[in-house]
């Protein structure tokens, strides 16, 4: 099993799988430092290929876990040693199973994480696990999976697997639940705790409108109290920089398109109506060069 990305995910799928030895791919090389409040530190190391390396054997499974801006490299790799692989990402946002499905022969599954990591890169590469929270997979019949679901059973990683259309709906659950959080707290300029007592937290209200009759005209339906689960979240990771205000702050591109981006591009296939959306798409697309 391969581990495309080095980064904050890709060391905590690393930490979370380490029984069964997956590898990991990309640029920054292990050990890496796991964090977790009130439990001791710990140290993986996974065996390690960079991205122009070749690996001894093509894996069976690959999880991905890379950044939006990082999805060509990852395509490529797999499409070189992994192409009748079978997929799961847990990238944030939605779309990657439209530009996936240019690998024929790969079993695509589109999971979720709701566990929030950190990434810190000083001495030795480290994640600080922020706060725990589910992984959610889609059930897909193929053996392959097997081995996740026995040393999951084995080893109690808790992740659930889900049909289809279960896994449809969480996922537009997140996507609504990012297109809040990241934006805003990049506008506010703040931690996760500080955006409910924020001018830009009334937005949260047109922004769950607006995409509520998308994702119905999708198939899917968003639950009538997205907002107080949001405030939840935000509480559960009060000191926490959402992801996109780390991008921003870093000069990197964001992940804004795959999320509000989604959210409008889907609205227009539609008629629908996103003005928030597609304003908040537009702004954080000039910060962060998204
Ligand atoms: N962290 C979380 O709590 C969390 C939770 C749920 C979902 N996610 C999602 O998981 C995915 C990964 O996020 P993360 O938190 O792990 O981010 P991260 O710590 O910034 O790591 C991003 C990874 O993407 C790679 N990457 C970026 N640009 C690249 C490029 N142009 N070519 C090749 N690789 C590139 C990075 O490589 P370098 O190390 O070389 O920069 C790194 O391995 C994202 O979609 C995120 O939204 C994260």
């Amino acid at each position: 099993m391969a581990i495309l990305g080095t980064g904050a995910m890709a060391r905590y799928l690393a930490y979370h799988l380490d029984a069964i030895h997956p590898w990991i791919i990309g640029r920054v090389s292990p050990p890496y430092q796991i964090m977790e409040l009130g439990r001791s530190h710990q140290v993986v190391q996974p065996a390690y290929w960079g991205w122009d390396t070749l690996p001894p054997h093509p894996p069976d499974i690959v999880l991905l876990a890379v950044k939006w801006r990082g999805l060509s490299t990852a395509q490529r790799w797999i499409a070189q040693h992994a192409p009748q692989s079978v997929v799961i990402s847990f990238m944030n946002g939605m779309g990657q199973e439209e530009i996936l499905h240019e690998l024929p022969h790969v079993v695509l599954a589109m999971g979720i994480t709701t566990t929030a990591i950190t990434r810190q890169d000083d001495n030795i590469p480290t994640i600080r696990i922020v706060s725990r929270g589910s992984t959610v997979v889609p059930h897909v019949a193929d053996a392959r999976l097997d081995v996740l679901k026995t040393y999951g059973n084995q080893y109690h990683w808790g992740w659930q697997w889900v049909t289809p259309g279960r896994m449809q709906n969480l996922r537009w659950q997140k996507l609504v639940q990012n297109s809040i959080i990241n934006p805003l707290t990049v506008l506010a300029n703040c931690p996760n705790g500080e955006l409910i007592r924020h001018p830009l937290w009334q937005l949260a209200q047109p922004l769950t409108d607006e995409a509520s009759p998308v994702a119905r005209a999708e198939g899917t339906a968003i639950p009538s109290d997205m907002l107080a689960r949001v405030a939840r979240l935000l509480e559960d990771t009060r000191d926490n920089w959402s992801s996109m205000a780390q991008d921003v702050h870093a000069g990197l591109p964001t992940e804004i398109d795959a999320i509000n981006g989604y959210i409008v591009s889907h609205a227009r296939r539609h008629h629908l109506l996103v003005p928030t959306h597609e304003a908040l798409t537009v702004l954080v697309s000039k910060l962060g060069q998204g």
